[in-house]
């Protein structure tokens, strides 16, 4: 079982949206995973996803109902073999709570893909296309590193 965890500033636009395309990649392609994601802000804290990136999903059959925003825990660190921020300000941020990432988890999603750069927030770029298009190509970046190293 792989555990992913997926982190954003505010857990309502990226890192839910990573959360459930990865979610659907793997019932199609298969894979045991247990996958959630996270905000480094308690800002959005108990919201659900913010409308427009949930409409992104659903465009794309993918339902993200239910769905609170949570901030990251110290206790997540331990729990999850995978955690994938969108940004290098979200790195930025774990660093100071996992006291330096000892374990060597923390990456940035679009560091799995041929073309490593941070994800817009588009809370203020307001182009949820682009995060959508981003945060896919991370996704399948990221499977397609598991297959190669075996870990499927
Ligand atoms: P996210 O976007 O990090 O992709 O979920 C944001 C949502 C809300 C805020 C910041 C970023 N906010 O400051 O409220």
């Amino acid at each position: 079982m792989i555990k992913v965890m997926f982190v954003c500033l505010g857990n309502i636009c990226r890192s839910p949206m990573a959360e459930f395309i990865l979610k659907d990649m793997v019932k199609r392609r298969g894979g045991s995973f247990e996958i959630a994601s996270c905000a480094t802000s308690s800002e959005e804290e108990g919201n659900a996803v913010y409308a427009p990136a949930a409409q992104m999903l659903a465009q794309h059959g993918i339902s993200c109902a239910g769905k609170r925003a949570v901030k990251f825990s110290p206790a997540d660190y331990q729990h999850y073999d995978y955690i994938l921020c969108m940004e290098r300000r979200n790195v930025r941020s774990l660093d100071r709570v996992t006291n330096g990432d000892p374990e060597g988890k923390i990456r940035r999603l679009l560091d799995f893909s041929d073309n490593p750069r941070d994800i817009s927030d588009p809370w203020y770029t307001r182009d949820f296309q682009q995060a959508y298009d981003d945060i896919l190509e991370g996704c399948e970046a990221f499977y397609d590193y598991l297959r190669r190293e075996g870990k499927l």
